[in-house]
């Protein structure tokens, strides 16, 4: 497997400015989210990092699900079409749905997802992402707590992958497509 030195062309994101966001975000859903019973909905893969540390930031008390879901375009460009590829465990109707999700980019996952949680009925239906690159917005999209607003470069690290690796990393960094090599692994 490539080190991660070799492309790395800028971390974005450093560590310690990102607990300090996602602490913010975990206060101020915390406030908003007082007195009311809160369901978070993780859209895997990429999401499960800022979520494990994010509900670590949430005082209020909350409920965890998962959802996946596949995107019929290439890795680094998605299409309007998506298919659920692993559901809920747990029903969402009149309950208080949080969506956090990775990054919103041409917003056609998160778009999908919010129509089609929709049809279920939840009491209130909010999205929560780390990142938001909104050069490259395709669709509208409702954000109501956003972590960090990047520039249209393509990331990986905290969740966010290079062809399934890197997530692991605890910065956000800006990769460098021409020394990547994704066969070297
Ligand atoms: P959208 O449907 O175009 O908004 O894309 C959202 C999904 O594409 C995210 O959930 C990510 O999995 C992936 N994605 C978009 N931009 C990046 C990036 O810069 N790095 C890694 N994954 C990305
Ligand atoms: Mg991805």
């Amino acid at each position: 497997m490539q080190d991660y030195h070799e492309f790395l062309d800028e971390i974005l994101v450093d560590a310690v400015t990102l607990q300090k966001r996602v602490a913010e975000l975990g206060a101020q859903i915390s406030l908003d989210y007082q007195g009311k019973d809160l369901h978070l909905v993780c859209i895997l893969r990429g999401g499960v990092v800022f979520l494990t540390d994010l509900m670590r930031y949430i005082t209020v008390p909350h409920t965890l699900d998962f959802m996946a879901v596949s995107s019929y375009g290439t890795a680094r460009q998605s299409t309007g079409q998506i298919r659920i590829t692993y559901d809920l465990k747990d029903e969402i109707h009149d309950r208080n749905v949080l969506l956090v999700e990775d990054i919103v980019d041409s917003g056609y996952t998160i778009t999908s997802v919010l129509d089609m949680l929709r049809t279920r009925h939840p009491r209130s239906l909010r999205v929560c992402t780390m990142l938001d690159k909104p050069e490259r917005r395709e669709v509208v999209v409702p954000i109501d707590y956003c972590g960090f607003v990047i520039p249209n470069k393509f990331v990986f690290g905290y969740g966010l992958d290079l062809d399934e690796y890197y997530r692991n990393l605890p910065f956000i960094a800006t990769v460098n497509l021409n020394k990547y090599k994704p066969e070297s692994r």
